[in-house]
């Protein structure tokens, strides 16, 4: 019997609510309309990478009741880059090998006809290099963040604000009953788009994005300004701060992590100093909640679980057609395939003249600017 195509899937990155979704359409339409086998990697690259192989069989059954459960099925990371692999050397030091080639080698020992990679901006642009080196792989774009070119909407945003947009209202009843100012801080790395939709759906008074470097005291002076000319009965305001948020002049706060797998900067902290000054700036208590990890796990909102099915369809489609070196793309309510290479040359910020910002801006909502 000729054996059958076979399709590997991979997530990588931070998780994000809708994983589990892209990974169950996947399977039934590997399955169900091209009558393929399905495979997963565990933990991004590190299951093909690893010793022993953690490739695991996905078949109808392993998908079933997933598709509203958080994170992934397959588990991920953030430190299994193939080009730049942690090696524990004898002496227990960490040494960061190029295992590519090794990696490629192993999908074809394994019959890996087409590879699946569910990712963000960090796994799209190692797609995009092993695709160069000859793997066929396309690419579903992943990401609380929203952040990725070329598609409206990557899975796992609208979930994320659902969660942000929850604390919002929580924080407006609190704050307005103690007369005090909450800053609520939000994920989103560079980009504000987590901030300013929940800043949107919320009501929030002030947001203060990346893309709008932020004067504290255009803040402070704006929340007076409110509370006078909207006649609070209570002298208090609801201020959300994107992570990468930062004072025109000043930088992002973030540090680096000790860890060496670890590359990325890790932002966060930014609300407690925002807090602060505000409570000097204006008189009015302040308090700050940093949401974190909150806005990554949990149950998808619908419109992700039902994104994550488009996406997964689609992407099989695209292995089907060979169409390798492309990513899914949800644009204009359609799905379509657009090259990697295309998603990761521009990192997608918030447009300052966007329907959502002048909306914003349009409610009385201020950006310290
Ligand atoms: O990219 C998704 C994201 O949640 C960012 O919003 C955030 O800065 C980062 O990941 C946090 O990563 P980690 O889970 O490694 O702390």
């Amino acid at each position: 019997m000729p054996k059958k195509p076979k399709i590997l899937v991979v997530t990588g990155g931070g998780d994000c609510p809708g994983l589990n979704a892209v990974i169950r359409a996947i399977v039934r339409r590997a399955i169900l309309h091209h009558g393929w086998d399905v495979v997963g990697s565990e933990d991004a690259f590190n299951g093909i990478l690893g010793d022993p192989r953690r490739i695991v069989p996905l078949g109808i059954e392993d998908v079933k009741g997933i598709l509203d459960r958080g994170g992934t099925i397959l588990g991920t990371t953030n430190k299994g880059d193939p080009f730049n692999y942690p090696v524990k050397r004898g002496d227990g030091t960490v040494e960061l090998r190029d295992r590519s080639d090794e990696l490629i080698a192993i999908c074809g020992e394994e019959g890996v006809d087409g590879v699946i990679a569910i990712g963000g901006d960090g796994s799209a642009k190692i797609s995009q290099r092993l695709f160069e080196k000859g793997l066929p792989v396309v690419c579903v774009p992943k990401t609380i963040d929203n952040d990725l070119s070329c598609t409206e909407y990557t899975f796992g945003y609208l979930s994320a604000v659902a969660t942000a947009t929850d604390a919002v209202d929580k924080l407006q009843t609190t704050g307005e009953s103690h007369d005090r100012i909450m800053v609520l801080e939000v994920m989103g790395r560079d980009a504000g788009w987590i901030a300013l939709a929940c800043a949107v759906a919320g009501g929030a008074h002030q947001c203060l994005i990346p893309e709008i470097p932020y004067d504290i005291g255009k803040v402070a002076s704006g929340i007076k300004e409110t509370i006078q000319r909207e006649k609070f009965k209570n002298s208090y305001a609801v201020v959300v701060v994107a992570e990468g948020a930062r004072p025109k002049g000043g930088a992002v706060t973030q540090k680096l992590s000790s860890d060496p797998t670890y590359r990325m900067p890790k932002l966060g902290g930014v609300a407690i100093g925002v807090a602060e000054q505000l409570e000097k700036l204006t008189g009015i208590e302040s308090r700050y909640t940093i949401l974190g990890h909150l806005q990554r796990g949990g149950t998808p909102a619908p419109f992700d679980r039902i994104l994550g099915s488009e996406y997964g369809v689609f992407a099989v489609d695209m292995v089907a057609q060979k169409k390798f070196g492309f990513m899914a793309a949800y644009q204009g309510m359609r799905m379509v395939a657009v090259p990697i290479k295309e998603a990761i040359a521009i990192y997608k910020v918030v447009d300052v003249n966007s329907a959502l910002l002048q909306t914003a801006r349009g409610l009385g909502i201020g950006f310290g600017d």
